[in-house]
């Protein structure tokens, strides 16, 4: 008689263990989904808002563009040589922005349909390096911010795409530019370590929150309260950076820099 009680509280604390399992697993399931539908659902938000800001976006240089060609063409014979070439000047960056601005919108529906593709040639890192930063030399000294590159001339020519590989050196410098002080320090390194060129774009900046850290390399992310509004961007630069960098078999990320400031490395096979 005992040994049935006995068996009896053993099948029933066996099946309660059961079911607790089974409740478990599906509560941990249950909030597993949602978790996934809340993503989608932001997912979702930001490419609802994007239409907007983009068109938002896009009607400030636009405007521009209609002002001063409507002032030249009603007021030419009364405006100096210097307000001409002002106003044309106007136009030109505008005109550059917008530009800008459909290309990254072109990269990124090619990267979410699989269709990007990165145009491979023989060429030396270093010398890409020199060239862009020499560009930026010139924006860093009108904002007070030093900016210096160190090569390592260990690095032979390798294969890689110059022209996509200055895009990300682009958005990567003019992030770091844009999220330094001014009498802040911008530092560029080419490393090579065993089979692979590792690239630093370090800055003495803001900086980037551990929480945000993943976050950024996704489309239209950008870090609250971070964001002058004079420069404000789309969010796109950093997720097309990493479909680039990826493209070549490379990987790219952010870490802290000391005391402060952020570090963005990307690597790229030495093939
Ligand atoms: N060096 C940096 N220091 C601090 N925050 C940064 C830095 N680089 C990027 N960020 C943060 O990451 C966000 C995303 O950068 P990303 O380059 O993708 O977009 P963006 O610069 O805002 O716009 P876009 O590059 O499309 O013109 C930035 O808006 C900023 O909040
Ligand atoms: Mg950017």
């Amino acid at each position: 008689m005992e040994t049935y009680i006995l068996t009896i509280i053993l099948a029933e604390t066996l099946i309660l263990f059961i079911i607790t399992l089974v409740l478990f697993y599906s509560l941990h399931k249950i909030s597993q989904l949602k978790k996934h539908e809340e993503g989608l659902i932001e997912e979702k938000n930001k490419q609802k808002d994007f239409v907007p800001m983009l068109v938002h976006e896009l009607r400030a240089p636009l405007s521009v563009i209609h002002g001063a060609s409507d002032l030249l063409l009603k007021e030419v014979r009364n405006l100096t040589a210097e307000q001409i070439e002002t106003l044309l000047s106007q136009i030109r960056a505008s005109s550059s922005s917008m530009l800008k601005m459909v290309g990254d919108i072109l990269d990124v529906s090619k990267m979410d349909i699989g269709k990007f593709e990165v145009n491979i040639t023989y060429s030396n890192i270093n010398n890409v390096l020199q060239e862009e930063c020499g560009y930026f030399q010139s924006l860093a000294k009108i904002k007070g911010i030093s900016l210096d590159l160190q090569v390592d001339n260990n690095i032979s020519n390798s294969s890689f795409d110059p022209e996509r590989i200055k895009q990300v050196l682009n958005n990567l410098l003019s992030n770091a530019l844009k999220f330094t002080p001014e009498g802040g320090r911008i530092l560029v390194l080419s490393k090579r370590i065993g089979q692979e060129i590792h690239i630093e774009v370090v800055d003495s900046g803001n900086g980037v929150p551990n929480s945000e850290k993943n976050l950024l390399f996704q489309k239209f992310s950008q870090i609250k309260g971070n964001n002058h509004s004079k420069e404000r961007g789309t969010g796109l630069g950093l997720y097309i950076s990493k479909g680039i960098i990826e493209a070549h078999g490379g990987h790219i990320w952010v870490e802290d820099n000391k005391p402060n400031g952020a570090k963005f490395v990307f690597t790229l096979p030495l093939l």
